[in-house]
């Protein structure tokens, strides 16, 4: 099938390269012209392991990139995968849908299947529906399916063809079934919904999610109070099926795009409807404090940190990205700053995007061991395989004191102290 993606970032550009590995023709559009260069030479413009070699694969063969709406034309379907970024007050910024809908008006003369892909609120299905109206499209031209993505950064491309369920939401039975076609080839429960339905799945997934870590981040402060360790009983809970063994890790707060957004963007919505979210809010609060517990930890142990010289292992918001939205590093670093501790970070992709949104006095340094170097204390933010697999009596020799404080429990805490360490890790 001929289908065209709007939008060239982590969703738009995933999708894309699985459709065409799927055998699909495929035209992903993007208004930045220096991505849609960097594209049509081969190169992905963020970190995403794998996709780099989906997209050379089918490069100029079932995957084309432009600029230009010209591929619109002959396409049954076209995805919108443009961002919905938050607003200040919580409610997703829709103007880059709206402009994708805008956009397709002169090219619904023939009958095309618009599906949202993008996060949007719900009764996102039906504003367009009404703007293409109003703006003179024929109703019999265009039907709207919400399908959300459900894709982590980090394992896009895993999680695109083996995906735990795919969601179609509509009204007709004509669009569903030229949807289900493009996915045809993916073994999973298929899910057909109301519009309203599937727009609610998506913000209900990531928020449930988003309610499980900070759960496991509440208890795990108990936990420490109490000397239990937050990984025994999250692996005790977790075998429980009905609880599940994923989103347990205990650690310094969710970040990202998608989680922290979606999780305003549902209290913005049930605000909206005069319900008071509570839960929703509390999941957000937690997340909210668990930054400065960790350069509360850090201080309980140096006391001051004034002229402290303390290394951060890790910028982005979790392994395997280079993203820096919402990550919790941010934070943490400005935190430290404040307190007067002299920073170093270290990310061994994240460095370059973290730049511009960390304090100027931070020194990024390309060497893990370099910035311990007569350190006071590592922070580890991020788990990297890195880390976890870093030589720890060369880490012991350069520090100033062994003082770890490990925001994601990525060490034993039996180990750390066999080798001499002052091992701090989350809720245990
Ligand atoms: C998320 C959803 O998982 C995905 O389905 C959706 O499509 C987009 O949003 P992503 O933001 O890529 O994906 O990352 P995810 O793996 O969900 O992690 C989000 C944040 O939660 C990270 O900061 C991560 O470190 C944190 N996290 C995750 C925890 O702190 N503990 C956990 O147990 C799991």
């Amino acid at each position: 099938m001929k289908a065209t993606v709007m939008g060239t970032g982590y969703v738009g550009l995933t999708t894309g390269a699985m459709l065409a590995q799927f055998g699909h023709k495929i035209t992903c559009i993007d208004i930045d012209e220096r991505k849609i260069d960097q594209l049509n030479m081969g190169q992905v413009p963020f970190y995403e392991p794998g996709l780099d070699a989906l997209v050379k694969k089918h490069l100029n063969k079932n995957l084309k990139f432009s600029t230009g709406l010209q591929s619109i034309v002959n396409s049954k379907v076209v995805i919108c995968a443009v961002g919905t970024p938050p607003n200040q007050d919580g409610s997703p910024d829709m103007s880059y849908v709206l402009a994708v809908a805008q956009q397709l008006i002169p090219y619904l003369k023939r009958y095309k299947v618009i599906v949202i892909k993008s996060t949007v609120p719900v009764g996102t299905k039906k504003i367009i529906q009404d703007y293409l109206l109003s703006q003179g499209v024929h109703r019999s031209k265009f039907d709207i399916v919400s399908n959300p993505e459900f894709l982590r950064e980090g394992t896009a491309i895993h999680d695109s063809f083996y995906p735990d369920r795919i969601v179609i939401g509509s009204d007709s039975q004509r669009a569903v079934s030229l949807t289900y076609s493009l996915y045809q080839q993916c073994e999973c429960p298929v899910l057909i919904t109301s519009n309203e339905g599937a727009e609610m799945i998506k913000y209900a997934a990531n928020s449930f999610l988003a309610t499980k870590i900070s759960f496991i981040n509440e208890l795990a402060d108990i936990c420490e109070k109490y000397s239990v360790d937050i990984e025994e009983v999250a692996r005790g809970i977790g075998y429980d099926k009905r609880i599940g063994l994923h989103f347990l890790k205990a650690g310094v707060g969710f970040g990202g795009s998608c989680l922290p957004k979606d999780l305003s963007g549902l209290i913005y919505l049930a605000d909206k409807s005069g319900i008071d979210p509570k839960v929703l809010r509390s999941v957000s609060h937690i997340n909210a404090e668990r930054p400065y517990q960790v350069v509360n930890k850090l201080k309980n142990v140096l006391g001051s940190l004034e002229n402290k010289k303390i290394a951060v292992w890790g910028l982005a918001f979790k392994p395997e990205t280079d993203d820096m939205r919402f990550a919790p590093s941010i934070p943490i670093i400005k935190q430290l700053v404040e307190e007067k501790a002299k920073v170093y970070a270290f990310d061994p992709v994240a460095a370059n995007n973290a730049k511009p949104l960390i304090p100027e006095c931070v020194k990024i340094s390309n060497d893990m061991y370099e910035i311990a170097r007569d350190s006071d204390a590592v922070v580890i933010v991020t788990e990297w395989d890195l880390f976890k697999n870093a030589d720890l009596s060369l880490l012991k020799k350069v520090m100033k004191y062994p003082v770890i404080i490990d925001g994601r429990n990525i060490f034993s805490p039996a180990d750390m102290k066999l080798q001499g360490f002052n091992y701090y890790g989350t809720g245990r």
